[in-house]
């Protein structure tokens, strides 16, 4: 296939070698076509390496091979990788200043555009109007994550990761990353307003949130975070309380027995709940300082046991209207926590006690210190010969009796760090009020959506 690969913008450019190589790797032929901002980020040199193609910018370069017109035409795809607000913005209004957006005028085959700048731009209704436009006449706009950004700030403009770009890239033309064929994906309504409000009712009213589900097949979803315009401050007013990463149990004063939540999912819930309006409190078991949010609109309380979660659980939930528990609580600690490092004793053998932690999910659900109060929690599930991942969930959920329960798959190298995950999200009867998938950010949003709902319904607590 012939693939177009645009680059325009700043320092998220060095992502497109990124892109440039997975589609070659995938046996596309690909000219990258930079503008010269892009060419000052990441030389021709670069491209013209991973590509085997020349590079150019200009639309008099190369001018006998008329190029600006060519490119397009013969173009089975283009993709703009990173996409600055200023070539939105020419693009939008059908400029043809340069090579790039010469052959966007010219492209008759899919087109997508994968925005990067600070949120502010994203959100400005210069820009936001540009991608409506854009959106109208067929192009699809992706929306970007929100996170860090290139300088201090976080929120929505973040460029998404080279593999879900070219993921939803190939899509657009019927094709998965592997090569198969799949169903075209029509991603030209991706943003707010594509994102279907859950139903709130189980099962067939299920909404689903999301990239590209790649191993399935399918074709992607709209893309729930960092939309433009900006999303409404749905969470306004309210307090909501989230726990994320692992407690550690010790066992000495050096030792600890932990798990493998890194607190990505948890905190990515912190965001979005504080980018809806809320203010938030943040319980972060043991949660790596770099990925810890500087967002003033969220309190980072730091805990490392089950019994200290437990206690910052209890003062935070007093005032809270929304608990979402994220953090992997560890189900046993031991006995008893020496006060020096335990030696070996020379039998091979070790026998640690353990004792059973509290279930502070179960215990807040059950004596909620408001009666309106969400407590919603999660199942990180892995399935086994008993039962499959949904059907162990959907007995936490009638277990635990949590108002919402977000149920998804892991192991080693399944839903923990920054990946992909899948989430279905259950009510506490067990049904399945909402199924997502996609990154850590879509399916914060497509649970702070049910969150929202459930806020507005009368029931709550009962
Ligand atoms: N949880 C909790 N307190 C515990 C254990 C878990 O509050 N002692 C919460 C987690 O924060 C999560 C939910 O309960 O929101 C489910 O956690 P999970 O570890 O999947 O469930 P467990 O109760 O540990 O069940 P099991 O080990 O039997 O799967």
């Amino acid at each position: 296939m012939n693939v177009v690969l645009g680059v325009t913008g700043g320092i998220a450019a060095y992502k497109a070698p990124l892109v440039l190589r997975l589609l070659t790797e995938a046996g596309h032929r690909v000219r990258v076509v930079p503008t010269t901002t892009a060419l000052a980020m990441v030389g021709a040199p670069t491209f013209e390496a991973l590509s085997g193609q020349p590079v150019r910018a200009e639309v008099l370069d190369g001018a006998t091979a008329v190029d600006h017109v060519d490119l397009g035409r013969h173009a089975d795809l283009v993709l703009v990788v990173p996409t600055t607000a200023n070539t939105m913005a020419r693009a939008a209004a059908g400029l043809a200043d340069d090579l790039l957006t010469a052959t966007l005028l010219t492209a008759t085959c899919p087109v997508l555009l994968a925005p990067a700048m600070h949120t502010e731009m994203w959100q400005h209704p210069a820009t936001c109007a540009n991608v409506a436009t854009l959106r109208s006449r067929g192009v699809a706009v992706l929306d970007p994550d929100s996170g860090r950004l290139t300088g201090a700030d976080t929120g929505p403009g973040r460029l998404p990761e080279p593999e879900r770009i070219v993921a939803a890239a190939l899509a657009l033309v019927g094709l998965s990353p592997d090569g198969r064929e799949i169903a075209r994906a029509d991603l030209t309504s991706a943003g707010t307003d594509a994102v279907a409000t859950p139903s709130g009712t189980s099962g067939a009213g299920a909404t689903i949130h999301g990239l590209p589900d790649v191993d399935a097949g399918g074709g992607p979803g709209p893309m729930a975070s960092g939309a433009c315009p900006p999303r409404r401050q749905d969470l306004a007013g309210r307090r909501v309380v989230v726990s994320a990463g692992g407690t550690h149990e010790p066992l000495d004063p050096v030792r600890f027995i932990g798990n493998r939540s890194t607190g990505r999912q948890g905190i990515a819930i912190a965001r979005a709940a504080a980018d809806r309006g809320a203010r938030v409190t943040l319980l972060a078991a043991n949660v790596e300082a770099a990925l810890l949010p500087d967002e003033l609109a969220i309190d980072v309380v730091p805990v490392g046991s089950a019994l200290e979660l437990a206690d910052a659980v209890t003062a935070a939930a007093a005032e809270a209207d929304v608990v979402v528990m994220a953090a992997a609580v560890a189900d046993f600690r031991p006995a008893e926590a020496g006060t020096s490092k335990a030696k070996k004793d020379g039998s091979g053998r070790r026998t640690i006690e353990l004792v059973e932690n509290p279930d502070i999910l179960a215990g807040l659900a059950a004596d909620r210190p408001r009666a309106d109060q969400l407590v919603v929690g999660f199942a990180a599930e892995t399935g086994d010969e008993s039962g499959s991942v949904l059907e162990h969930g959907r007995a936490k959920a009638i277990r635990k009796r949590a108002d919402l329960l977000a149920v998804n798959a892991v192991g080693v190298g399944v839903g923990f760090g920054d990946v992909d995950t899948e989430l279905t999200i259950l009510d506490a009867a067990g049904e399945v009020v909402a199924t997502s998938a996609g990154s850590k950010d879509q399916m914060a949003d497509a649970l702070l959506d049910v969150v929202v709902d459930r806020l507005a319904a009368p029931t709550i607590g009962q």
